[in-house]
């Protein structure tokens, strides 16, 4: 039916996806007929898989985890912010081509946006960024969109930092974690790429101490909603956000590409995703 249009996720895994939960409430908020279905797909059946979309009646979807870098070679348009990246997020059709972008840097900014106002008025400091995997990357080329000219990445493996460094060109320096504490005093912004901190994961354990009394601190792991890094910067009276609002935020792209109409990131859908990841599975 050309008015009920479907939109995926595919992954692998992709069970553990809140995205349905997302996409599901904003077509009955709107009243639009149609659907968002979790499709699992192994890193081989990928090419086969995005081939297909159409005739599977598909009008785009969402690429998560092992497949944001394939699914970037194999679109046959991609958009400045999937370029930047080498990696795409959000797919859809057009003109019987496959276009893709990448919505993880919107998501991080959207979010910090909402929850911390004027978070970016304090560029001429440098930001801290914990991580170098491909969340890090997005998260990196979000921060200079706005500004900041001084990024530090901080990560265990110091090529993988060194490797975005030198994608980004300018701007960012790559550290190991023994170098952490003497950059927290010129810090405007911390942010956690890392998986450290996420259920059933390692803690992430770092003492905020040294941080300017305005620095704002951001994860982006959301189960558990507060981590302990979070929890550490309320403790210690630093204004903090968690990472849920990146994830219902990078999906509002899409949603619009696919059904026509831009949705809102409300508290209802926030409580709603929330008593989702109570439920588990
Ligand atoms: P994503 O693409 O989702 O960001 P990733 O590429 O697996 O995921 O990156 C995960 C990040 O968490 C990396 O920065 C990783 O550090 P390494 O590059 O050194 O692997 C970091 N990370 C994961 N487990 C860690 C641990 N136990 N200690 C320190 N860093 C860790």
């Amino acid at each position: 039916m050309a008015d009920h249009k479907k939109a995926f996720i595919c992954g692998w895994p992709v069970a553990h996806s809140r995205s349905p939960v997302i996409h599901r409430y904003w077509l009955r908020q709107l009243g639009i007929k149609g659907d968002y279905l979790k499709q699992p797909v192994q890193a081989e059946n990928l090419p086969d898989f995005l081939k297909n979309i159409a005739n599977k009646g598909f009008v785009g979807g969402n690429v998560t985890l092992p497949h944001k870098e394939q699914a970037f070679a194999l679109a046959d348009v991609v958009d400045q912010h999937a370029r930047a990246l080498g990696a795409v997020n959000t797919l859809w059709l057009e003109d019987e081509k496959l276009h893709g972008s990448n919505t993880d840097g919107y998501g991080f900014l959207a979010n910090l946006d909402q929850h911390a106002k004027g978070w970016d008025e304090r560029n001429d400091m440098a930001a801290i960024v914990l991580g170098a995997g491909g969340a890090a990357r997005a998260i990196v080329h979000a921060i200079q969109s706005r500004g900041f000219s001084e990024i530090h990445l901080i990560n265990r493996t110091r090529s993988r930092a060194v490797a975005i460094a030198g994608h980004f060109s300018r701007g960012i320096t790559p550290h190991i974690w023994e170098e952490l504490p003497a950059l927290m005093p010129n810090c405007a912004l911390l942010v956690n790429t890392t998986s450290l901190g996420m259920d059933g994961k390692a803690e992430l354990e770092i003492d905020l101490a040294p941080l300017p009394k305005k620095c704002l601190v951001s994860d982006i792991v959301y189960m558990p909603l507060e981590t302990a890094l979070l929890k550490q910067a309320r403790a210690l009276g630093l204004k903090n956000v968690d990472g849920l609002g990146m994830l219902l935020h990078q999906a509002v792209p899409g949603f619009e590409k696919w059904f026509g109409a831009r949705p809102v990131v409300d508290d209802a859908l926030r409580r709603l995703v929330i008593e989702d990841m109570g439920a588990g599975q």
